[in-house]
């Protein structure tokens, strides 16, 4: 039994459920706010669906500003002019309302405000001084988990990389997770951040760095997402689906949050960060390859998921179920029609060097992995993903770095 010291956070409250919305008039007023900023991209704005936030809001009797100019993979320059505006009106409360985007910004514009830090200041673990405004969080999505999670993820456009900051102070006092926000998610969108949040699920039940209050999470994470993304896929308005969905990602993200991820993460932060592959997309090509290199360090992990991904196993050996696991993710992102290799989204194999070389400065992540991982393992994992058997190698540009064009086709998608 795992006696070891572990520190476990989570936000204040999780409201769950379908129309938990509803309970954010009354959430805000016990925070004792006055004057909410709801924090969002254009794309929901676009959608209408900030009503349905604002609306319970001033129905409390709250004064609302909405902020809509939050943008994907948020550039650390674009973060100032929200601060500004939330410093300007006088806010008390921000709501986070989106993907995980939105959800980031409206994190990090929290602990700015009042002060005179910058983004670039907070990179980092424990970097954050002190908390910020009280945070509600509400996902449009079902992936990233970040509405309860401490971590933000920003590029920084003078390094041109992606950072991180992680901090206690960045967990949202509030998730407030309703699936039928998720309900107008295209299915691409679901698709890919449906697998994001399965893999956060498995990369931190297998992290050296699990403990007894991450395990359950995970494991009910894997169950609920393997049964219901399909479905969510090619039915949006299935709602069970849905809720399926959004519980998994949220306990997922409670899990990884405290747990941590692993190498699927950390080979595939390289290629969102040099091809701008979409996260969920970039993990997918990596996760079965990286499942075939773990397995023989975790067989009992793989045998059980394979019994939550619904595969018979019965008279199989350990061994034959584990590699069922394996092959279930296969066929998963072939049914959700996610891309499957480096070649699928345009990359071509010269890139493998690089892309290692950038693996290799996640050594965070590599460090949560049950198996460790040499420079040479990582060379291979990318070439076992890096073709489709049976394709054209893709051909490398002038500057090596192939087409990025089917690599933004698969975010359209
Ligand atoms: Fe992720």
């Amino acid at each position: 039994m795992d006696m070891k010291i572990r520190v476990h956070r989570s936000p204040g409250a999780l409201i769950t459920g379908i129309d938990a919305i509803s309970q954010i008039g009354a959430e805000a007023k016990k925070m004792r706010a006055t004057k909410v900023m709801i924090l969002t991209d254009p794309g929901v704005q676009a959608s209408g669906m900030v009503e349905q936030v604002e609306r319970p809001l001033i129905d409390a009797g709250l004064e609302v500003g909405v902020y809509a100019k939050a943008v994907p993979e948020p550039p650390m320059s674009s973060i100032n002019e929200g601060v500004q505006f939330c410093e300007q009106g006088g806010y008390n409360l921000i709501v986070g309302f989106g993907g995980g985007s939105a959800i980031d910004v409206a994190k990090i514009t929290g602990v700015l405000v009042g002060n005179d830090s910058s983004v670039e200041d907070f990179v980092g673990i424990d970097q954050v001084p002190k908390r910020g405004l009280p945070l509600i969080a509400v996902p449009t999505t079902a992936g990233t988990g970040s509405e309860v999670t401490a971590i933000a993820i920003f590029a920084n456009e003078k390094l041109n990389v992606k950072q991180g900051v992680v901090s206690q102070y960045l967990t949202p006092s509030v998730a407030l997770v309703d699936p039928m926000l998720t309900v107008t998610c295209p299915s691409g969108v679901t698709a890919a951040s449906g697998m994001d949040a399965l893999i956060h699920c498995i990369e931190a039940w297998i992290s050296v760095n699990s403990t007894m209050h991450t395990d359950p999470l995970a494991r009910e994470g894997i169950e609920l997402i393997s049964k219901s993304l399909r479905t969510a896929v090619f039915d949006g308005n299935h709602m069970e689906a849905r809720h399926n969905m959004a519980m998994g990602s949220m306990l997922g993200g409670i899990a990884f949050g405290n747990a941590g991820v692993g190498a699927v993460h950390a080979l595939s932060y390289p290629i969102g960060g040099t091809f701008h592959v979409p996260h969920g997309i970039a993990n997918t090509l990596m996760l079965p390859w990286v499942m075939e290199y773990n397995m023989m360090a975790c067989l009992p992990f793989f045998a059980e998921m394979a019994v939550f991904m619904g595969e018979m196993v019965d008279g199989l050996s350990v061994r034959e179920a584990a590699q069922k696991a394996v092959d279930a993710m296969k066929q998963l992102a072939i049914d959700i029609e996610v891309p499957q290799y480096l070649s699928d989204v345009g990359i071509p194999e010269s890139a493998i060097e690089e892309l290692a070389d950038g693996a290799m400065t996640q050594t965070r992540l590599l460090a949560n992995n049950p198996r460790m991982l040499s420079r040479d393992d990582i060379v291979q994992i990318y070439k076992n993903a890096a073709v489709r058997p049976g394709s054209e190698p893709v051909k490398a540009k002038e500057n090596g770095k192939g087409s990025t064009t089917k690599a933004k086709a698969a975010v359209k998608k």
